[in-house]
C-alpha cells in the first residue's frame, strides 16, 4: 500500500500565518504539523509516501523530510498546480500509485487514541473497497458528513451541508483500493469548483464498498484549519505529553520501533536535534528507557 500526504491548499484561513510559510509546516506545540500526518501513515505500516504540495512550498517539505531514509522509508514529492480539490490527489499520483491500493492523510490532521495502529491496519489489509472514519463534531456543517444506520452501514454522505443529517464528520483519513485512481479521473468538479473526496467516497458507496469505523469518545481527532483549532491541537499535544511523560508522534520513534531504522540512524537524529526535548527523547528511545517504562507499567 501506497500513502499520500496532502500539504497544499492556499491557508487562507490561517492568515496572516501562512502568507510566507505553508500551513502543514507551522508547529503544533513541539513538531511542524506534517509529523502527525506522517506518522500515521507509519503506523499503518506505510513505507512508500508521496507529499503533495503548492509550487512554492514543495521544496521546503523536501528540505525538511527528505529522501526518506531518515525515516527508513521512501518519499517522493508532487506539485499541485492549484487548490482544485482533495480528490485531485490520486490523479496527480496516478503513476505513483502504480498498480497499488492507497491511503490519503490531509496533512492538517491529527489523530491521537488507543486502538487506532490496530484500526489502521485492519483498514490496509483489506483486499477490495474503500474505508473512511467517523468522529462526532459540534460543528458538522465545516466537513464531509456521513450519515449512517444502528449497524454502521453508510446512509448519505454529504460535503459542508446545510442541514447536516448527523453529527459524524468524516475525517481526513482514506483508505481505497486501486480504482480510486480510475474514478477520480472521471470526477466533476462541485460547484464551487473542487474534486471533492466526498463525490469519490460516494462512488463507494453506491457500489456497497464503502466501510466506516467510528471513533469512540476515547479518541481524539483534531482538525488544525484554522487559529483556534490549531492552538487547541498545540495545547492538546502539550498537555498529553505532559501528563503521560512521552512525546507522541514522533516519526523516528515509529520508525525504529517498526524495524525501520537502525539505534545508529536514530541515534545519528538525535545529535542532529541536540539540546532539544526532541534530540533528547529520541536519545531515550534509542537507551530502550521508553520500553522499560512500558515494562514496569505492565
Ligand atoms: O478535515 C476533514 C475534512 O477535510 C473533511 O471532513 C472534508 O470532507 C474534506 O473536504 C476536508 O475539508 P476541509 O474544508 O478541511 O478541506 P481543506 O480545503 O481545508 O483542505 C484540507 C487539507 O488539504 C489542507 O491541509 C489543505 C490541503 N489541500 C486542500 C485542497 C482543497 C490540498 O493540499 N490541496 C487542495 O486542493
Amino acid at each position: 500500500m501506497k500513502g499520500i500526504i496532502l500539504a497544499g491548499g492556499a491557508g487562507t484561513r490561517l492568515y496572516p500565518m501562512t502568507r510566507s510559510v505553508s500551513k502543514q509546516l507551522l508547529p503544533v506545540y513541539d513538531k511542524p504539523m506534517i509529523y502527525y500526518p506522517l506518522s500515521t501513515l507509519m503506523l499503518a505500516k506505510i513505507r512508500e509516501v508521496l507529499i503533495i504540495s503548492t509550487p512554492e512550498d514543495i521544496g521546503k517539505y523536501e528540505l525538511l523530510l527528505g529522501d526518506g531514509s531518515a525515516f527508513g522509508m521512501e518519499f517522493s514529492y508532487c506539485v499541485q498546480e492549484r487548490p482544485d480539490g482533495l480528490a485531485k490527489a490520486f490523479v496527480l499520483g496516478a503513476d505513483f500509485i502504480g498498480d497499488d491500493s492507497v491511503c490519503l492523510v490531509l496533512g492538517d490532521n491529527i489523530f491521537y487514541g488507543s486502538g487506532f495502529t490496530a484500526m489502521l491496519q485492519r483498514a490496509a489489509h483489506k483486499k477490495r473497497g474503500a474505508t473512511i472514519f467517523g468522529h462526532y463534531v459540534n460543528d458538522p456543517w465545516r466537513f464531509g458528513i456521513a450519515e449512517f444506520d444502528s449497524e454502521g452501514k453508510i446512509l448519505s454522505l454529504e460535503e459542508k451541508p446545510q442541514n447536516p443529517k448527523s453529527n459524524y464528520a468524516v475525517v481526513g483519513l482514506y483508505f481505497y483500493d486501486n480504482e480510486v485512481v480510475n474514478y477520480a479521473k472521471e470526477l466533476k468538479p462541485s460547484k464551487r469548483g473542487e474534486y471533492e473526496i466526498t463525490d469519490l467516497n460516494r462512488i463507494y458507496l453506491e457500489k456497497g464498498l464503502l466501510d466506516l469505523e467510528v471513533f469512540g469518545r476515547g479518541f481524539a481527532w483534531l482538525d488544525t484549519g484554522t487559529t483556534e483549532s490549531l492552538n487547541a491541537a498545540g495545547e492538546f499535544v502539550k498537555v498529553i505529553e505532559k501528563t503521560i511523560g512521552i512525546k507522541i508522534s514522533v516519526p523516528e520513534e515509529i520508525a525504529y520501533n517498526n524495524g525501520w531504522i537502525s539505534k545508529e540512524e536514530l541515534l545519528k537524529t538525535a545529535a542532529l536535534y541536540d539540546k532539544t526535548s526532541y534530540g533528547d527523547h529520541l536519545k531515550r528511545v534509542a537507551m530502550g528507557e521508553y520500553f522499560s517504562k512500558i515494562q514496569e507499567e505492565r
